[in-house]
């Protein structure tokens, strides 16, 4: 019964949360796949950080990234940012192995290069982790509303920027001391700017509107909105109307066409989404004949991220164990950006 070799790229918060869960559920893992998991590298350029989890087997951690691409059946990356996670992703993929990703940034910018790779090598792309954290949002708008024809999503996608203005709202807190906390409690990116001026909530709307629309939106076409300009000022004025600020993520399709859009909007404070607090997140999906549907659940942090990981692993797995692939993501819609008005 052959491992199926499993490369781990980037051992922070989300990759050490991934190893462990690799590891320490080995037998289960395999049980539900038909045949093992191998953990064969875990690459990084900190070797000292990785060995300070006594799950990780310290002899397969390597500064070789590109190598451990081609010595695998499934590559798991989270290095995050572009380069050079798009050059190790498109190895992994050259060299036959599938891509299991939480990088937002990487397929919001470059999914149709990634994508029509992984198609012409006969390989899978997964990327539950890249939008909502542990909430099933991708598979659900990849496959499951696959049938339907979707207008309209609507959420708070990042788990960063939730907490900050519940900590200002509810504690009085001020941006940078929330800030802190968000970081310290591994909800934020490497480089949290991307948090706070909305870039990390954009690049998830591009990815959820590609997916629902059927249609390549990328990064550079979502209209951008992000927090650092709230006040403690605005807070308590939203509070002394009964509303709430939230960072919003809204894809529309209408008759002028597509947009996507990522700004702060007040909400009453007895609207659904006013009651989503911390680094939780909740999606809002109209389909024609689905109507609504909503998806809720923890956005952020290395063990949330890392259950969505593991599971397109062990989906991988079993596509690997039957000899069988996965759906692959056409984009053949031709709509037009629609105008994004002010708000
Ligand atoms: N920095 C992201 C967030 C992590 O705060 O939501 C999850 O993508």
């Amino acid at each position: 019964n052959t491992p199926i070799r499993v490369a781990l790229l980037g051992a922070g918060t989300v990759g050490s949360a991934t190893a462990r869960l690799i590891v320490e559920q080995q037998e289960e893992l395999e049980a539900r796949i038909g045949r093992p998991l191998q953990l064969v590298g875990v690459a990084t350029l900190n070797p000292d950080s990785a060995k300070k989890y006594p799950w990780i087997d310290p002899s397969i951690i390597t500064t070789d990234t590109a190598a451990l691409c081609k010595r695998a059946d499934i590559v798991i990356e989270l290095i995050g940012g572009l380069e050079p996670a798009r050059t190790f992703v498109l190895t992994a993929i050259e060299s036959g192995a599938s891509v299991v990703t939480a990088n937002k940034a990487l397929i919001a910018k470059h999914g149709p290069e990634i994508f029509a790779a992984a198609k012409q090598h006969g390989v899978d792309i997964y990327f539950e982790a890249a939008v909502g954290g542990a909430i099933p949002i991708i598979r659900p708008l990849r496959e499951s509303l696959a049938g339907d024809r979707i207008d309209n999503i609507m959420g708070i996608v990042n788990g960063t920027t939730n907490y900050i203005l519940d900590e200002m709202t509810t504690k009085g807190l001020d941006f940078d001391t929330a800030l802190r906390d968000a970081q310290a409690k591994g909800y934020a990116e490497a480089d949290p700017s991307g948090d706070v001026e909305g870039y990390d909530a954009a690049n998830k709307a591009a990815i959820m509107a590609t997916l629902a629309f059927h249609t390549n939106i990328s990064i550079d076409d979502v209209s951008v909105e992000g927090i650092t300009s709230i006040t403690a000022d605005d807070i308590a004025a939203a509070t002394a109307e009964h509303k709430v600020i939230k960072l919003l993520a809204v894809c529309d399709r209408s008759e002028a066409g597509v947009s996507a859009r990522v700004y702060p909007a007040l909400i009453p404070d007895t609207h659904p989404l006013a009651s989503v607090r911390g680094s939780f997140n909740a999606v809002f999906v109209k389909a024609q004949a689905a109507d609504d549907l909503m998806f809720y659940g923890r956005g952020a942090g290395g063990d949330p991220t890392a259950s969505a990981v593991v599971g397109d692993v062990v989906t991988e797995a079993r596509h690997i164990a039957q000899g069988s692939i996965g759906p692959d993501i056409p984009m053949y819609a031709q709509l037009p950006m629609a105008p994004v008005e002010a708000s």
